[in-house]
């Protein structure tokens, strides 16, 4: 560790990104801290596996498992032979207690309303609407699609399935009903539980006109289970759709849980592939628990009287991990929130935690660096004087981001974890602990506890200072089971290089002389837009889906606020004259397909692609032309021409 670690003080965040400081934990972090010294991670060394089921101890069990981990590679079993279940775990150890009366779920919605649900609250609902569900005609085993605004009954249906064993899918509100069609037919799902709308920016996304698009192309859905939130005027199909809060009226108080094999499914998460259809990613019951439950209580040193507030949508891993599952496992109370940041007022989420008196904020990069371009004053205005700890999550964090977050957000009191991590690997796997942890701004730091990582070259060599590709070396608990349906794609996705032998996370990432990890993006063609996954191929394929379109190619670029941004590279069917009328559409043309999320911001027409001698196209040269760079290495074009024509063309437009 470099020497002369000084910990910060109020110099001006020019000093500080010169002084490239690193963090030191205050004293008074490190004493109220659950872990205070590093003992944890030798422990975990010696014993990895010993390490993992004494974290799986903390959950309820049914019954205790015979083997701890059965590791064929690359399939994965852990607490083998154990029995429990993910909602007894969140809602029902928790009721004869205390606890019982403590606040679950603090909730606002846009608007301004509010509801508080205490864990008798969660409990009760819970087993009304897992009972609900099985009215219905869902069984343990059976797929679930939820498509619900940020509202607790997004929580409360994700508990009630893992209580009756049924496999929830949450599809992101965002997704459009194309997406939503989709995810549902690929999970051959039977029940869809959407709303009749939620806020945003203070209009009603209409989220059953979407579902019922949908769900006429998915055969499999035998019912529509319905929540009234906006009170928008929505069509019911007799038979099909059904009022969530009549099927509640009617329905029993207690559900027995669901007695679970702790290798069963407890969900299923769609994510970007690097083609255009997406990866069913499964996670199962016992394991996926131990690591959440694990980090939200460690990585966030998260108290009983903490305030923890995710600012992830359900529909991510973030929201499941860390809105649901962990911290609801430990206990604790936390904050959702429907709607966007900036509405009424950019300093929402500054009320937000004023109100509650959030003492722990987790958000994304994105969001900082839209808070920073709007300015100080908002948080200045607010009183965040309860926060003890921010975390980020989902894409790299700029050091300048970081020394902002740390500066206005947490007042130089808060330590910051920066966690890296994916769907696949269920839970953090990167990330300081606060109380031990020497934070360098922009690094996620070390491997946590339990967790084995290296940076490899591309023939498997160990980097030990230096750029290579983040793998993980040996498995972990919550670690993705397989791709549903599919598992020679799990096989070639993540486990074809190396010879098989580790997990390719798809991550550029550096290593320091201190062995600090620094995360340097995707290395595939997967694109990290505001931290939502989308790949070149998935908008590629909304693309020539017009019927305008002869071909195209995607690439992610810079951007300043959404760390990147779609650039869209277009040939159009002869007969068809570029414009701005032209662009406009195709760009509509991909939100309909995918979502909002998946707008390109950049439409460049063009009459060709570069391509290799072999016909692949040379995404990083149209980086280049779309970032005004001087074009890299262009030896393996099969045409050189096509690519300097385009860089001209494009400066002259631009
Ligand atoms: O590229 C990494 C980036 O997000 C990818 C995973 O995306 P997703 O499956 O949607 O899960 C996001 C929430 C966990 C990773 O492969 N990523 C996530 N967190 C970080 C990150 N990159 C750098 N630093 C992080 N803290």
């Amino acid at each position: 560790m470099r020497k002369g670690v000084k910990k910060a003080t109020s110099t001006t965040l020019a000093a500080l990104l010169k002084e490239n400081r690193v963090f030191k934990p205050s004293k008074e972090f490190k004493s109220q801290a659950y872990i205070k010294d590093k003992s944890i991670y030798r422990k975990a060394v010696k014993n990895p596996q010993a390490f993992w089921e004494h974290q799986a101890e903390s959950l309820t069990w049914f019954k205790k498992w015979n083997k701890i981990l059965d590791w064929k590679l690359p399939f994965a079993q852990w607490f083998v032979g154990g029995k429990i279940n993910a909602c007894y775990n969140c809602v029902d150890r928790h009721i004869n207690s205390v606890i019982r009366n403590k606040a679950a779920i603090m909730w606002e919605g846009e608007p301004g309303d509010n509801r508080v649900l205490t864990y008798w609250d969660l409990y009760r609902e819970v087993n009304k609407l897992a009972n609900a569900i099985q009215s219905l005609g869902i069984k343990k085993g059976d797929r679930v699609a939820i498509y619900l605004p940020m509202i607790p009954e997004a929580v409360m249906s994700m508990l009630a399935c893992a209580r009756i064993g049924a496999v929830h899918t949450v599809v992101f509100g965002g997704f459009s009903a194309e997406a939503l069609k989709d995810r549902i037919n690929d999970a051959q799902a039977k029940l869809l539980i959407t709303a009749d709308g939620g806020y945003r920016r203070g209009t009603i996304v209409q989220l059953k006109q979407a579902a019922d698009a949908a769900v006429q192309n998915c055969p499999s859905i035998k019912n529509v289970l319905v929540v009234q939130r906006c009170k928008n005027e929505i069509k019911m199909q007799q038979g099909r759709d059904h009022w969530y809060h009549d099927v509640m009226k009617n329905a029993q108080s207690y559900c027995e849980p669901e007695k679970m094999d702790s290798e069963d499914l407890l969900f299923i998460l769609y994510t970007s592939g690097t083609t255009g259809k997406p990866k069913g990613i499964i996670h199962t019951t016992g394991g996926y628990m131990t690591g959440v439950t694990f980090t939200s209580k460690y990585v966030f040193d998260l108290k009983p009287e903490d305030v923890f507030w995710c600012t992830a949508d359900v529909g991510w891993v973030t929201g499941h991990s860390y809105i649901t599952y962990g911290p609801l496992a430990n206990a604790a109370t936390v904050v959702m929130y429907e709607g966007s940041p900036d509405w009424p007022e950019r300093n929402r989420f500054w009320k937000i935690i004023e109100k509650h008196g959030v003492t722990i904020f987790y958000t994304a990069p994105t969001a900082i660096r839209a808070f920073m371009k709007w300015g100080t004053q908002w948080p200045e205005g607010c009183d965040l004087s309860s926060l003890r700890l921010l975390g980020s999550v989902g894409e790299p964090i700029n050091p300048e981001a970081w020394v902002w977050y740390y500066e206005y957000i947490g007042r130089e009191r808060c330590p910051i974890v920066d966690t890296w991590w994916q769907t696949e690997t269920g839970c953090i796997l990167i990330s300081p602990l606060p109380g031990v942890t020497i934070l360098k701004p922009g690094s996620a730091t070390k491997p946590l506890p339990g967790i084995e990582a290296k940076v490899l070259t591309e023939e498997g060599k160990e980097v030990k200072v230096g750029g290579g590709y983040l793998a993980l070396t040996k498995p972990w608990p919550a670690m993705l089971r397989g791709i549903f349906g599919d598992p020679e794609r799990y096989r070639q996705t993540y486990w074809s290089r190396w010879g098989g032998k580790y997990y390719f996370t798809g991550d550029g990432a550096k290593i320091d002389e201190d062995g600090y990890y620094w995360l340097l993006g995707r290395v595939d063609d997967i694109m990290l837009v505001a931290g939502h996954n989308i790949s070149t191929m998935e908008v590629e394929s909304a693309l020539v889906d017009h019927s305008s379109v002869a071909e195209s190619a995607v690439v992610g670029i810079k951007d300043e606020i959404k760390g990147q941004a779609i650039a869209a590279f277009v040939i159009l069917k002869d007969g068809n004259t570029p414009g701005q009328e032209v662009a406009e559409a195709l760009k509509q043309h991909v939100v309909n397909k995918i979502g909002a999320i998946a707008r390109p911001s950049k439409i460049i027409f063009t009459s060709d692609l570069p391509k290799t001698r072999s016909g692949k196209i040379m995404r990083r040269l149209l980086r280049d032309v779309a970032e005004g760079r001087a074009l890299g290495d262009v030896t393996t074009l099969a045409d050189t021409t096509v690519v300097e024509n385009l860089k001209r063309k494009y400066e002259e437009e631009t």
